[in-house]
């Protein structure tokens, strides 16, 4: 099992969750109600599941895929740790994550 860290846009709340190997991070964000609204359903187009991994958990999780970064880019408040948690899947060797929600969350879509 993964020990899933969120933590809030403004620090002031953590919620841990756990989560079996094969979940993905985007399904077990929503299901713990993290407004993180995946509106594309993982198809790489929206950027509304942008977190922000942790700096040390950053390298534990295999490195984005060129279309990851390029939506990344168009995600407000991106930094270098962020990721779409839509690519993220929970894998056995991955003990703890802890993300951050952005403080600001815009959909590409909408626009
Ligand atoms: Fe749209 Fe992840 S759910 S990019």
């Amino acid at each position: 099992m993964t020990l899933v860290r969120f933590i809030s846009a403004d620090g002031s709340s953590t919620r841990e969750v756990e989560g079996a190997p094969g979940e993905r991070l985007l399904d077990l964000a929503q299901a713990d109600g993290q407004p993180l609204e995946g509106t594309c359903e993982g198809q790489m187009a929206c950027s509304t599941c942008h977190v922000i991994v942790a700096a040390e958990d950053f390298s534990k999780l295999p490195q984005a895929s060129e279309a990851e970064e390029d939506m990344l880019d168009l995600a407000s408040g991106a930094t270098r740790h962020s990721r779409l948690a839509c690519q993220i899947w929970l894998t056995e060797a991955l003990d703890s994550l802890t993300v951050r929600i952005p403080a600001e969350v815009r959909n590409m879509q909408r626009r």
